[in-house]
């Protein structure tokens, strides 16, 4: 990693838990090989979850085949490198997509580092406050493992590892997880376009399986869920739809109408945990049990 992503890499965390308030569930969605749905998913996973009422934000940190813009049908005149470069406040570049749910334009390569520099990314994150009560943070990031993608990914909660059944993803996803290995021990993963459950599970394992064989850091994978492969997908693309607002939760919009649940039960979870890990109560909890 170069000395500017290191530098900008500190700043984010050192300012992370500012803002949020610490309970944005931070989604990285990243893949080894370009071209297996990440978009597709990230920008269906954020509005399914904010059709279950959760505050949801998504942001575009690549430019690919299909942008999110395109996908949801809005045109972002102004992105994220706008905001570091101070032509353009945070405000003016989110865009409200639906009822809890805003897209934050971003910008693919690694022009975002030049602005490493402490006073506008505090700038940066003071604007950011716009989006401060927050559920979710999905980030859309690019495929492979540049200095930018393993900014976002080293910033995230989670992090997701897209895949398709095609041998040379596959081989790429694994190395992908190998390199996420050294700076996160959970992995989640989805394998998108599948024949069925069974494939995908298949694929899940085998992959597993290399990775506790060949992966000396401690790691937990977790399969999050399978998508078929439907043509329905690249059509409603085209046509500026959005699957699963178009399709509900039927067939593939239920495939990942389920990966978002489970998602979305994650953070509620972690609510919980947090409730119980601090808090009077606990404190209280903590101080009677040493008796
Ligand atoms: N489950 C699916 N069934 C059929 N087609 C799919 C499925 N998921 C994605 N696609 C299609 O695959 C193509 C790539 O999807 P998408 O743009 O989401 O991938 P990406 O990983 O974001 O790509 P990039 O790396 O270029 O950003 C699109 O044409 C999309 O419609
Ligand atoms: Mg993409």
């Amino acid at each position: 990693m170069s000395t500017q992503a290191r530098g900008l890499e500190a700043l984010v965390d050192a300012r992370k838990g500012e803002y949020g308030g610490g309970s944005t569930r931070v989604v990285a969605v990243t893949s080894g090989k370009g071209g297996v749905g990440k978009s597709t998913l990230s920008a269906n996973i954020a509005y399914i979850l904010a059709r279950h009422g959760f505050r949801v934000g998504i942001m575009d940190a690549d430019i690919g085949l299909a942008n999110l813009d395109v996908m949801f049908n809005v045109r972002a005149e102004k992105n994220i490198l706008h905001v570091l470069k101070g032509e353009a406040s945070f405000e003016e570049i989110v865009l409200p997509l639906e009822e809890n749910l805003w897209l934050i334009p971003g910008e693919s390569g690694d022009e975002i580092l030049k602005f490493s520099d402490a006073t506008i990314v505090s700038r940066f994150f003071d604007e950011m406050e716009v989006l401060e009560n927050l559920d979710f943070l999905i980030v859309d990031t690019g495929a492979g493992i540049g200095d930018t993608i393993q900014m976002f990914l080293k910033a995230a909660d989670d992090v997701v590892v897209v895949t398709v059944p095609d041998p040379a993803a596959i081989t790429d996803a694994y190395a992908m997880i190998k390199v996420i290995s050294k700076i996160k021990e959970r992995v989640l993963m989805v394998v998108n376009q599948v024949k069925n459950a069974k494939e995908g599970q298949k694929i899940f394992d085998t992959i597993r399986k290399v990775a506790a064989e060949n992966i000396e850091a401690p790691l937990e994978l977790t399969l999050l869920g399978t998508v078929r492969n439907d043509s329905y997908v690249s059509r409603s693309v085209k046509q500026r739809v959005l699957l699963c607002k178009e399709l509900g939760n039927i067939g593939v919009a239920g495939d990942i109408e389920a990966i978002a649940v489970q998602l979305g039960e994650k953070k509620e979870r972690k609510m919980l945990d947090e409730e119980r890990e601090s808090g009077i109560g606990n404190f209280f909890k903590k101080l009677l049990g040493q008796f």
